[in-house]
């Protein structure tokens, strides 16, 4: 199984950034980090004729990825524009939809005291449109990720245990949905 890692912070320094390549290193099946650094935002037109490279690199990344973990802030209590972005790129294009049956889980972190649930949620809702299933427990709010993550990149003790049990959940749902 080939995991998709997708990040909706572009931020030097992010928390999530953090928190992202933590749950890389929890998991035992292969993870891929998909770049969504310079991706310019949908536009149909781009996709007319030669299609914009970016897009084609993104539905390259998706079609080799069985199963996708978002990580992501929450910005004025709503999801991450780049992930929104990236499930509309490829979700449209020359092959149509390229997420439909593939799992997926979001793990949400912020610095504040709600850890994200708005942006968390706003995002499976969109995962509902293009098909992909959502693992519904357990749901991963992290709130003061901050105080989570020591200087090291490391995340503290019971959260790393929390984020551990999510991770393994993740890879027996997906496991099950793949086949
Ligand atoms: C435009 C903007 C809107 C934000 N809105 C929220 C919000 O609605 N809820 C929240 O908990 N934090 C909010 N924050 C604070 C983020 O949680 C905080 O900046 C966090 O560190 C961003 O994640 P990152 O460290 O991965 O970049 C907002 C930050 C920005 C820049």
């Amino acid at each position: 199984m080939k995991i998709g890692i997708l990040v909706g912070s572009l931020r030097k320094n992010s928390w999530n950034k953090k928190l992202a390549k933590e749950v890389a290193s929890l998991i035992k099946e292969e993870t891929y980090f998909i770049d969504l650094a310079d991706m310019p935002f949908y536009n149909q037109d781009l996709d007319l004729g030669e299609v914009h490279p970016a897009y084609t690199r993104l539905r390259e990344d998706v079609k080799a990825c069985d199963a996708f973990i978002f990580v992501t802030p929450e910005y004025n209590r709503s999801l991450a524009p780049v992930l929104k972005n990236a499930i509309d790129i490829a979700s449209r294009g020359p092959e149509g939809n390229l997420w439909k049956g593939k799992p997926a889980a979001v793990f949400s972190s912020t610095i504040g005291s709600m850890g994200g649930v708005s942006s968390n949620l706003a995002l499976k809702q969109s995962f509902t449109c293009v098909g992909l299933i959502a693992m519904a427990q357990p749901e991963v709010y992290l709130s003061k990720i901050n105080e989570l993550i020591d200087k090291d990149g490391r995340l503290v003790t019971d959260t790393r245990d929390f984020v551990q049990t999510a991770c393994d959940s993740f890879v027996d749902f997906a496991g099950k949905i793949i086949g």
